[in-house]
């Protein structure tokens, strides 16, 4: 009964489509017709020679349905749980210090500079274009602490087409760089006020999310005010949790009142089913079950966690506890604002691990594709909206030709659909990624005049 004959078909699209379910990490289909309707959701999904059928049933000219090139085909959009857009402007440098000596050198100051609405309009039209490029379709963004900033973030992510969530950064802590914090007054009332003003603007793809940098960074009365703000307001939340052994060290020494460092997030409120974790490198189980019977989410940011020599996450542990988990670039702890590059660190990762340890598991290539897109959607609670290709969700996707010309991967006639995308994980870039849908909306930086 998915035929109602009154919806408004905007675009047919006819070819190969690869995504994940509950049951398959990497579902492969092919020669399959895919409907998109006006609003951008996905209006159905059949087999090509149902063609007549569907197009007298929808409504659409055979003429104009578009078919894919050989050998390409349409996969979900990759979802990046954790990314800086603040530190964008120093990507690719400054990796040579451990986390804590490395946000008080490189990072705050850096963040400093966004009071500057122009410096913040230029890096933040950069990034949002960048991941687009590399077909980011949904991010989660950390700005800074300067809410008319964050704002502008939001309102390109919006103009260029991008899903995001974006987040004001909160602290009222900095020993390091004393002009970087707020009071926890001024954050709570520029929190709120970043918040009225973003859902003001009613962007289709941009909401707010509750931003405590991390336990470090904020007083328990700051951190009881956000928690008070997100479960009045039913917002997401997102923050770091066991980056590095030093960090787990220190929130335990400042909050000795507190079981773990996650209770400190459990006991303000801001451990919910809508939250997502940066890193989680160093829980324990019974911090993971809390994980598990909140619903809140952790996103894995192996870039980073290697760059600054932080941990490296047990994902195979994780997921054994029935914990949601994404991938993110964490740019600029992690080098590379491609989810790509999140892909091949996530294996790198796992190997590692089995380097130490001969009895374990390694992730597949088809399990880390499913983590960045459907794992990554499901870990950011977008309401089942986005991260495969069902009908009734909303079409986010990238399309990928492998074999584009001047691309980086060669031809191998007997090569099938499955191995094609194991090479394009592994080998691709942005020059194999010809077109990034949003919402069913061609994104921005895909549009011809542009
Ligand atoms: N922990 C607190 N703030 C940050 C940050 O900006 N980057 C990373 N990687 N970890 C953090
Ligand atoms: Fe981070």
């Amino acid at each position: 009964s998915s035929n109602d004959a009154l919806v408004d078909i905007a675009r047919v699209f006819r070819g190969t489509f690869v995504h994940s379910n509950e049951n398959a990490p990497v579902e492969v289909l092919e020669d399959r017709i895919l409907g998109i309707d006006t609003e951008g959701r996905i209006a159905f999904i059949g087999r090509a020679e149902e063609v007549g059928k569907l197009s007298q049933a929808w409504g659409f000219r055979i003429s104009d349905v578009k078919h894919l090139g050989a050998h390409q085909f349409f996969m979900p959009g990759l979802v990046d749980t954790h990314i800086h857009a603040s530190q964008y402007s120093y990507t690719g440098t400054a990796l040579d210090m451990p986390l804590l000596q490395w946000l008080n050198t490189y990072t705050f100051p850096v963040e400093a500079k966004y009071k500057d609405l122009d410096f913040s309009q230029d890096v933040y039209t950069k990034v949002v274009k960048r991941t687009l490029k590399n077909g980011t379709t949904t991010a989660c963004y950390f700005a800074t602490i300067y809410t008319d900033s964050t704002l502008l973030l939001g309102e390109i992510a919006d103009k260029y087409g991008q899903r995001a969530l974006v987040g004001k950064v909160c602290m009222d802590v900095n020993k390091a760089v004393d002009c970087y914090k707020e009071t926890a007054d001024l954050s709570t009332d520029e929190t709120n006020r970043f918040i009225g003003e973003l859902l003001k603007r009613k962007y289709a793809l941009v909401k707010p999310v509750v931003t405590p940098r991390f336990a470090l960074s904020c007083t328990t009365k700051l951190l009881d005010h956000l928690g008070e703000i997100a479960k009045n307001n039913d917002l997401h939340i997102q923050s770091h949790i066991s980056e590095t052994k030093a960090e787990v060290n220190l929130v335990h020494e400042l909050f000795p009142d507190y079981k773990s460092y996650t209770d400190v997030y459990l006991k303000h409120n801001l451990l919910t089913n809508k939250t997502v974790m940066a890193h989680a490198c160093h829980l324990t189980d019974s911090e993971l079950k809390l994980f598990r019977d909140t619903g809140a989410s952790i996103s894995h940011c192996p870039n980073s966690n290697i760059s600054l020599c932080s941990g490296m996450l047990d994902v195979r542990r994780v997921l054994k506890h029935n914990v949601k988990l994404g991938l993110g670039t964490d740019v600029a702890g992690g080098y590379s604002p491609s989810m790509l590059d999140a892909i091949r660190r996530a294996l790198d990762t796992s190997k590692a691990l089995k380097i130490q340890d001969p009895e374990y598991k390694t992730l597949t290539f088809e399990e880390v594709f499913r983590l960045a897109t459907l794992g990554g959607s499901q870990a950011l609670s977008l309401d089942d909206r986005t991260g495969n290709f069902e009908v009734g969700k909303d079409f986010d996707a990238i399309l990928v030709d492998p074999f584009a010309a001047d691309g980086p991967i060669d031809m191998f006639p007997y090569e099938n659909t499955k191995v094609i995308l194991e090479k394009f994980l592994n080998l691709g870039d942005d020059r194999n990624i010809m077109e990034v849908y949003v919402a069913g909306r061609k994104a921005i930086p895909f549009q011809e005049s542009v």
